[in-house]
C-alpha cells in the first residue's frame, strides 16, 4: 500500500481515555473519477473498480461535537450545512451512516451530535458535494466514536475504516480520504478492495495535474446518482462495460506509472464518453450533457490537433467539463478556456483546482 498523507497528525497516539464529550473537525476534498464508478449492488458494492484524482481546493470542513444524550433517543443529531439545517433526505443519509457505524461502535447510540459543515465551493456550481461531504462526515464521526470509547486505531487502519464508512454514505466519498489518487474496487491490484479505497501514487509527472472545471449548468442533476447507478442493473451493455473498465484500469495504471500522457488522455476521455454513452443507452435514457459541453469538446479537439498537449477532458454525471492538464501546458490551456468562453459570449464560472493530498484533521 502506498504511504498515506504524512501531513495528517495521527490522533491514535493519544492516551486511551474515554471522552464522554468533545469535538473534532476534518477537512476532506472532492475527487474527480478518471475511471468511472457507475453501477452498484448490495450495500454500496461497486459494479466495477474506479480510480480518481483527489482535488485540493474543493473540500468540505465538518465539525462534530458530541455529548451524552438523555437516554431516550439513539444516535440523534443536528446537522447544519452552511448555517442552514439540512433537509430530510440528507438527514436520512446521515442517520443511516450513524446506524451503520453504531454496529461497530454502540457508544454512538448514547451520544448526541451537533454537526456543522461548510463547503469551499458554492452549492450551485454543480460540483458533487457528496464525495467531500460524506467523507468529512465519516472521518469526524469515526474520530468521535474512537475518542468516546478511548480506543483509537493506528492511523492507516483509521483511514481505511473511515474510507469504508464514507463508502456506505456515498460510493465516490471513499476515494476522497486519500491523495494524490485513489483506487476503489477489487481486482485492480493485490490490495484494492470493494470495501474501501486505497491511496495511489503515480509517476511524478502526474503528481500535479491542474483541473479547470467549466460549469455549464448550475441546476441540480435531473437524475440523482443513486437512480443513475440503478440503470446499470439491467443494462444491455453491462458485461461490456465491466470488460471495458478492466482494460481501461490496466491501461491507465500503466500510463500513470510510466508518465504516458497519450494513453492517459485516450482512457480518461473514453471513460467520460462511455459514462454518458451508457446513460444514453439505458432503458430509461438519460441525457445530462448540454449543447455547450459538446461544443467545447469539438473546439478543444480542433484546437489541440497536432500540438501534443498534455490535456484531457472528463465529465461526471452532469454537463460540466473537468479539463485536466499538466503544468507545462497550463498557460496555453487557460488561455484557450478564457478565449473560448468569450468567443461564445458565455457567462460561465470556471473553478480552478489541482491534485490534492487527501483528508486532513484540524487541530486547535
Ligand atoms: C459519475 O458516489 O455520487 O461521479 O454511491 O449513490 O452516492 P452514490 O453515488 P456517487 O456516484 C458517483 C458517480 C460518478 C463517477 C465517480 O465518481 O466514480
Amino acid at each position: 500500500m502506498n504511504e498515506p498523507n504524512k501531513n495528517i497528525k495521527p490522533f491514535a497516539m493519544q492516551p486511551d481515555k474515554p471522552e464522554p464529550e468533545g469535538s473534532v473537525e476534518w477537512r476532506s476534498p472532492s475527487n474527480i473519477a478518471l475511471i468511472k464508478y457507475w453501477g452498484k449492488q448490495g450495500n454500496q458494492i461497486p459494479m466495477n473498480p474506479s480510480l480518481s484524482m483527489t482535488l485540493k481546493y474543493a473540500f468540505t470542513q465538518t465539525e462534530v461535537k458530541w455529548h451524552p444524550n438523555d437516554g431516550t433517543t439513539q444516535g440523534e443529531f443536528d446537522f447544519f450545512l452552511s448555517g442552514q439545517k439540512v433537509g430530510p433526505k440528507f438527514e436520512k443519509r446521515v442517520g443511516n451512516l450513524i446506524n451503520e457505524m453504531a454496529k461497530a461502535y454502540p457508544v454512538l447510540n448514547d451520544l448526541y451530535f451537533t454537526i456543522t459543515s461548510l463547503n469551499t465551493f458554492p452549492h450551485s456550481t454543480g460540483i458533487a458535494s457528496s464525495a467531500s461531504g460524506l467523507s468529512a462526515l465519516a472521518l469526524s464521526l469515526l474520530s468521535a466514536a474512537q475518542r468516546a470509547t478511548g480506543k483509537a486505531d493506528e492511523y492507516p487502519r483509521f483511514l481505511q475504516k473511515a474510507s469504508h464508512y464514507a463508502r456506505l454514505g456515498s460510493g465516490s466519498a471513499c476515494r476522497s480520504i486519500y491523495g494524490p489518487y485513489a483506487i476503489w474496487g477489487g481486482g485492480v491490484n493485490t490490495e484494492s478492495s470493494d470495501e474501501y479505497a486505497i491511496p495511489y501514487k503515480p509517476h511524478q509527472d502526474f503528481e500535479t495535474i491542474y483541473d479547470s472545471i467549466l460549469i455549464f449548468s448550475e441546476k441540480p442533476k435531473k437524475v440523482g446518482s443513486s437512480a443513475g447507478h440503478k440503470l446499470m442493473d439491467e443494462h444491455f451493455y453491462r458485461q461490456g462495460r465491466i470488460n471495458q473498465v478492466r482494460e481501461n484500469s490496466f491501461r491507465l495504471l500503466k500510463a500513470l506509472e510510466t508518465g504516458d500522457f497519450d494513453v492517459w488522455q485516450e482512457v480518461v476521455e473514453q471513460e467520460a464518453l462511455s459514462l454518458h454513452g451508457l446513460m444514453f443507452a439505458s432503458h430509461e435514457p438519460v441525457l445530462l450533457l448540454e449543447p455547450d459541453t459538446i461544443r467545447f469538446i469539438h473546439d478543444l479537439n480542433a484546437f489541440r490537433a497536432g500540438k501534443g498537449l498534455k490535456v484531457a477532458f472528463t465529465i461526471d454525471a452532469g454537463p460540466n467539463i473537468h479539463l485536466l492538464y499538466a503544468d507545462e501546458h497550463r498557460e496555453i490551456i487557460r488561455n484557450f478556456i478564457s478565449e473560448w468562453i468569450m468567443d461564445h459570449h458565455l457567462q460561465i464560472q470556471v473553478l480552478d483546482d489541482e491534485t490534492g493530498k487527501g483528508a486532513k484533521q484540524l487541530f486547535e
